[in-house]
């Protein structure tokens, strides 16, 4: 039985109903929301879920895709795929070979799914890893990295990017997406996010950086950024 089930039922025992419900609620915020840095077990599938149907969840994955303007030759790593939609978005936008990992076994499985058909076309390959452990398959070099509220999860993750920037290609780009979730985020809460990004980019060497912003409440922000540049 899931641990947040389980607290609840014990909760309804001891306290009865009313008691009961405030339980539910605590237990889902520490065991559904409280995990998304690394969905696992029953909540985790059920986090997943949320993460592929949610409206704005969709918007924004297919957003920060049409931002990167994939070309039929690019292979892109995602960093913390989840799901697995900007993957299947990136499929669809025609890009060459997607390439992603996540930490999260029950997302490599939701993700496996539902890019089943290009994984066995040969266009989609994901692993379970880390970003502080990148598989050397994975190596490179990119033409693109992305990854939407990923970042957030990341250990160093300044030192991350800088790794990042060096799997790509000169003239590679990267895409950096935010929408916060946390209780009571603003407009304000997303500029912060963005401001954040572009410094985190800037420390670890990346250039001609532009920040889009997708009217979502809160908004959702984007930080596009270019890589090594084709002369150095
Ligand atoms: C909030 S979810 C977002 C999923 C997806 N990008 C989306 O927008 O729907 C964050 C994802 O990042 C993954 N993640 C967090 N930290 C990670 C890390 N260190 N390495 C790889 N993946 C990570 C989690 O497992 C989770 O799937």
């Amino acid at each position: 039985m899931p641990r947040a089930v389980r607290r609840a039922v014990t909760a309804a025992v001891e306290y009865g109903v009313g008691r009961a419900g405030i339980a539910v609620v605590r237990a889902l915020d520490r065991d559904v929301i409280g995990q998304a840095h690394r969905p696992r077990g029953a909540a985790g599938r059920v986090n997943g879920w949320m993460f592929a149907h949610r409206p704005s969840n969709r918007q924004r994955n297919g957003w920060v895709v049409s931002l990167l303007d994939v070309q039929p030759t690019d292979h892109v790593l995602e960093i913390g795929f989840g799901p697995g939609v900007a993957v299947a978005e990136l499929v669809r936008a025609g890009a060459g070979h997607v390439y992603g990992i996540d930490h999260s076994g029950v997302m490599l499985r939701q993700a496996s799914r539902r890019n089943a058909a290009a994984i066995r076309g040969g266009r989609v390959t994901l692993m379970r890893a880390s970003v502080d452990g990148i598989p050397a398959a994975l190596e490179g070099p990119f033409d693109a990295v992305l990854a939407v509220n990923s970042l957030g999860f990341w250990p160093a993750p300044a030192e991350r990017l800088a790794e990042l920037r060096r799997r790509l290609k000169p003239g590679g780009r990267i895409a950096i997406a935010s929408q916060p979730r946390c209780p009571g985020a603003t407009a304000g809460t997303s500029r912060k996010a963005a401001r954040e990004i572009e410094d985190l980019l800037r420390d670890a060497g990346f250039t001609h950086l532009s920040t889009e912003t997708l009217a979502l409440a809160p908004p959702a922000v984007c930080v596009l950024a270019a890589g090594p540049s084709r002369t150095s």
